[in-house]
């Protein structure tokens, strides 16, 4: 696992675009997993004034997102749907046909998630998965549990995450109590992951996800075991690890 201790949330920001923009360099086709939250929008800032400034183009690249709400249209604000629109879809030169996030409407949401991971299969897998971390160790919408899901899964919310996602919402009441998430097994076949933390309040976690033990009470836990992690925090976000 690399480390990468930013100084501020611009730098953990530039740092994690640096990546994709080189892959995206080197690769015009690649598939991107992505994320949503507050975490990665700098990273998508970076990612737009980069396709303006014509240093990247995503005519060609393929993306899948880690999670969606169930029963939540996707013209809501607070779909991640909306939100990938908002925030990097609608300002860059991708091809709406090679975007993809689970349909957290599907009459069958079975076979919506077989469905989604026979897409990731068939578009060669994902180069590279991008991570925020959820004050529970949550990565996607994979919460501390007993085992670790393997592939994508439907998925009850939390209430630590329903809580920390009310902040979107009009009340806590409004937040939807079930997702669809890639599993972590979904995650940990990309073949690189890039993980973001930002601020004190994701310290503790940050440091039990990449020095405490691996379980699955800890999801984010298990990247120790993937061989190409890079973990970009800001220094609020370091403060729990450990000195050496
Ligand atoms: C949500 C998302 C996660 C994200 C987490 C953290 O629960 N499903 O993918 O990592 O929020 O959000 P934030 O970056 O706003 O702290």
């Amino acid at each position: 696992m690399d480390l990468i201790i930013a100084k501020d949330y611009e730098e953990m920001s530039r740092a994690g675009a640096d990546i994709f923009a080189d892959l995206l360099r080197n690769d015009p086709s690649a598939v991107l997993g992505l994320a949503t939250g507050s975490t990665p929008i700098g990273l998508y800032q970076s990612l737009v004034a980069d396709c303006d400034a014509g240093r990247i183009s995503f005519a060609d690249v393929t993306t899948f997102n880690l999670d969606e709400y169930c029963q939540l249209p996707v013209t809501d604000v607070n779909s991640y749907r909306y939100f990938m629109d908002h925030n990097l879809f609608d300002k860059v030169d991708i091809d709406p046909a090679h975007v993809h996030l689970p349909n957290g409407n599907a009459p069958d949401r079975e076979a919506e998630c077989l469905q989604y991971e026979d897409a990731i299969a068939r578009a060669g897998g994902i180069d590279i998965q991008l991570l925020g971390l959820g004050h529970n160790g949550h990565i996607g919408f994979n919460e501390p549990a007993s085992d670790f899901p393997v592939i994508t899964h439907v998925v009850d919310l939390t209430p630590s995450t329903i809580d920390a996602n009310a902040r979107f919402f009009d009340s806590e009441d409004d937040v939807p109590k079930q997702a669809i998430t890639m599993g972590i097994g979904t995650i940990m076949k990309a073949r690189r992951i890039v993980l973001l933390a930002s601020g004190e309040g994701k310290a503790d976690i940050v440091a039990r996800s990449a020095f405490g033990p691996v379980m699955p009470s800890v999801p984010a836990s298990v990247l120790q075991l993937h061989p190409n992690v890079t973990v970009i925090v800001d220094e609020a976000a370091a403060a729990a690890l450990p000195r050496a």
